[in-house]
């Protein structure tokens, strides 16, 4: 006959109760006892273990779908699992990138921050985007790097590329973190830390609805309207391969060192005065 899913839950709360029973039972019992009853124990789930192991090897040759079947039950799964004859289930890409980012969760909620998953593109990019404090924080750059895009890459060797879709950073000229406050000398302005910037790469910046791109290459650094010399628009999601950055959206290319437009030589990026304090980045806005 076959048992109905409530008779199902009632036996198997029986047998657990039954077992927890003798547990507190034998728990009362003087050392020695204990010990006997445990080698009993393990003596009787090695034979058991031993019958499952013999009778998997069978299904796995004769019936493969039946043993698939038998496995989601709660109660099988859970005695297999107990003797070590499955492996628990694989987490897919997304719990393990959520994984990742749950270890991270704690150093930016202790900052007002947090971050999210926005979309997984196969195969090996992750968008996430920061919220909170984090999304406007001059330091996003480097929580990014190396905070949230080592945690995925670590849990999740696939994935390559780690992208911030608020990656532009903006400054508020309120004093966030020491580093980054407002230079004291006129018209100059603290923007980002040095290693912010990533060697040979861009640090897309924000201040008072101005934008900008910082770029770097080892210790020389300059600072370009964030614009696109063909249609005006940013530059910062393109690429840049050996010092040369090409916009994303039509092509055109620029020398990253002298902000000179290739694409249409004689035409120059608008730079804005860049200098080194310490490890920060002075940006002269006026
Ligand atoms: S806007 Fe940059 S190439 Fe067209």
């Amino acid at each position: 006959m076959v048992q109905s899913t409530t008779e199902k839950t009632q036996n198997l709360e029986e047998l657990i109760g039954e077992i927890s029973r003798y547990e507190q039972i034998v728990n009362q019992w003087d050392k020695n006892q204990q010990v006997v009853v445990e080698r009993l124990k393990e003596a009787i789930e090695s034979l058991h273990k031993e019958a499952l192991t013999r009778l998997i090897k069978t299904l796995k040759k004769e019936a493969f779908p039946a043993l698939q079947e038998a496995v989601e039950d709660e109660l099988v799964y859970g005695v297999l699992r107990y003797h070590e004859l499955i492996k628990p289930p694989t987490p897919s890409l997304k719990q393990r990138i959520e994984q990742a980012l749950e270890t991270v969760r704690p150093g930016l909620k202790s900052h007002h921050g947090d971050v999210e998953l926005i979309a997984i593109k196969l195969p090996d990019t992750v968008e996430v985007k920061l919220v909170g404090t984090c999304s406007n924080c001059p330091a996003s750059t480097l929580t990014m790097k190396q905070g949230i895009e080592q945690a995925i890459k670590t849990y999740c060797p696939e994935i390559t590329k780690v992208v911030s879709v608020n990656h532009t950073v903006t400054y508020t000229g309120e004093k966030i973190d020491s580093p980054f406050a407002t230079s004291q000398e006129v018209g100059w302005v603290a923007l980002a830390r040095v290693d912010e910037i990533p060697n040979g790469g861009i640090l897309p910046l924000e201040i008072e609805g101005l934008k900008l791109i910082l770029v770097r290459k080892d210790n020389i650094i300059k600072g370009y309207r964030n614009s696109c010399m063909h249609l005006a628009m940013p530059l910062d999601t393109g690429e840049v391969e050996n010092g040369i950055l090409t916009c994303l959206h039509h092509g055109f290319k620029y020398d990253l060192e002298t902000g000179e437009c290739l694409t249409s030589p004689g035409m120059f990026l608008e730079a804005y005065p860049v200098k080194r304090s310490g490890d920060k980045v002075l940006v002269k806005l006026a």
